[in-house]
């Protein structure tokens, strides 16, 4: 993962934060991950990520790792934006986030609810439709 950039679709789910966990506290070179989360506004999407995700025990052993540094880590590390998969360029509206989400991801980690949706699916993002 050293100097990837991932996008992370799903990860207020129960698998998405333990692999966003682990990849944060055992690979912290990697370069960036976004995080797309189902909100209102980039301030909801903030809002749930410090209380469903990070605010969760299972950051502490990170939190604990770190220490002081944590928060400047999480900011280097992640930018959380809302969308939603159902919608057109996953509801992105803000456009120049979403050219810096086709420029820079590497991979794409869809952990989705539902049997119809898929498992596990790590795909190069070049592969990725976001039309
Ligand atoms: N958990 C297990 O032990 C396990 C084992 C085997 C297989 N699986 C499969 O693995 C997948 C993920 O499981 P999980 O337990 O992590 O699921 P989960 O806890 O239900 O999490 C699902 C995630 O998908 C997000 N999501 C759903 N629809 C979305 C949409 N339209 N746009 C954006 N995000 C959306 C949810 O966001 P919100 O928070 O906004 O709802 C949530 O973050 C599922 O397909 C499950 O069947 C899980």
């Amino acid at each position: 993962m050293e100097d990837k950039t991932i996008l992370v679709v799903g990860a207020t789910g129960f698998l998405a934060k333990i692999f966003l966990e682990k990849v944060l506290r055992v690979q912290p070179n990697i370069k960036k991950v976004f995080l797309l989360l189902r909100a209102a506004d980039a301030k909801s999407a903030a809002h749930r990520l410090n209380n469903e995700i990070l605010g969760t025990d299972l950051f502490n052993l990170l939190k604990e790792k770190l220490g002081a540094n944590f928060n400047s880590f999480i900011s280097e590390k992640l930018t959380v934006f809302p969308g939603d998969i159902c919608y057109e360029d996953l509801g992105l509206k803000d456009s120049t986030l979403k050219e810096e989400i086709c420029n820079q991801v590497d991979f794409c980690l869809l952990l989705l609810g539902g049997i119809e949706t898929l498992f596990f699916t790590l795909v190069p993002f070049e592969n990725a439709d976001m039309t």
